[in-house]
């Protein structure tokens, strides 16, 4: 668990499956275009379950880290901090992140990645890590820049969003650790 004041950082359990489950619906519009895969793994509650414990043995395994941010008053996930496509070889790894909308523009992704950064450095030996985020997207680019990312290249036609036929260029940002 990575404290965070009103809020914590935790490995996702079963028993967070409900308020898992209710956010990621409740956000299907805001997270559709770039957590597709998150959303079709969370159709229902026993997917959602499913996605906890397939989630939890990856994170057991060094595979992944998917961490949800938690409310620390409701007890509820209102977002989730992921750490993935690791390449142990130069210890390099992706943030992705989704926040419930009733928490945004407060700053809590900015303090989340800032967080999972040294979480990363500290706990788990990586070295340096990216984020992939459209130009549109400037919530996500304000979080890169403001946890000390740096642009350093264009993925060219690199994502197709679902329900588009064209492939996006998506921007990298990269932070070394
Ligand atoms: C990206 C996301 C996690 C940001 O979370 P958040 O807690 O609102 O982020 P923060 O409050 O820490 O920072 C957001 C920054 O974006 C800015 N911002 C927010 N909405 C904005 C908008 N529509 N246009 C421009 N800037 C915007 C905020 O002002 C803030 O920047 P500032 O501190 O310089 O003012 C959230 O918007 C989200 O879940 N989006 C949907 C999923 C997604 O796109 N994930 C990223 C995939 S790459």
């Amino acid at each position: 668990m990575i404290d965070l004041d009103d809020f914590s950082i935790v490995v996702l359990d079963l028993a967070d499956a409900e308020s898992l489950n209710s956010m990621l619906l409740r956000n299907t519009e805001r997270f559709q275009r770039y957590f597709p895969k998150t959303l079709e793994q969370n159709l229902n509650l026993e997917m959602t379950k499913e996605y906890i414990l397939k989630k939890k043995s990856m994170f057991e395994a060094s595979e992944a880290y998917t961490m949800g941010i938690k409310n620390k008053t409701s007890n509820s996930i209102i977002g989730l901090v992921i750490l993935k496509n690791i390449n142990r070889e130069i210890a390099d790894a992706e943030v992705a992140y989704c926040l419930d909308t009733d928490y945004g523009g407060k700053g809590l992704m900015t303090k989340s990645v800032n967080k999972i950064c040294a979480f990363a450095k500290e706990k788990r030996n990586l070295k340096s890590l990216f984020i992939l985020a459209h130009k549109t997207n400037m919530p996500s680019v304000r979080v890169a820049e403001k946890t000390g990312f740096v642009w350093s290249e264009t993925e060219f036609k690199s994502y197709t969003p679902v329900n588009e036929t064209e492939p996006i260029d998506m921007e990298k940002f990269v932070k070394v650790l």
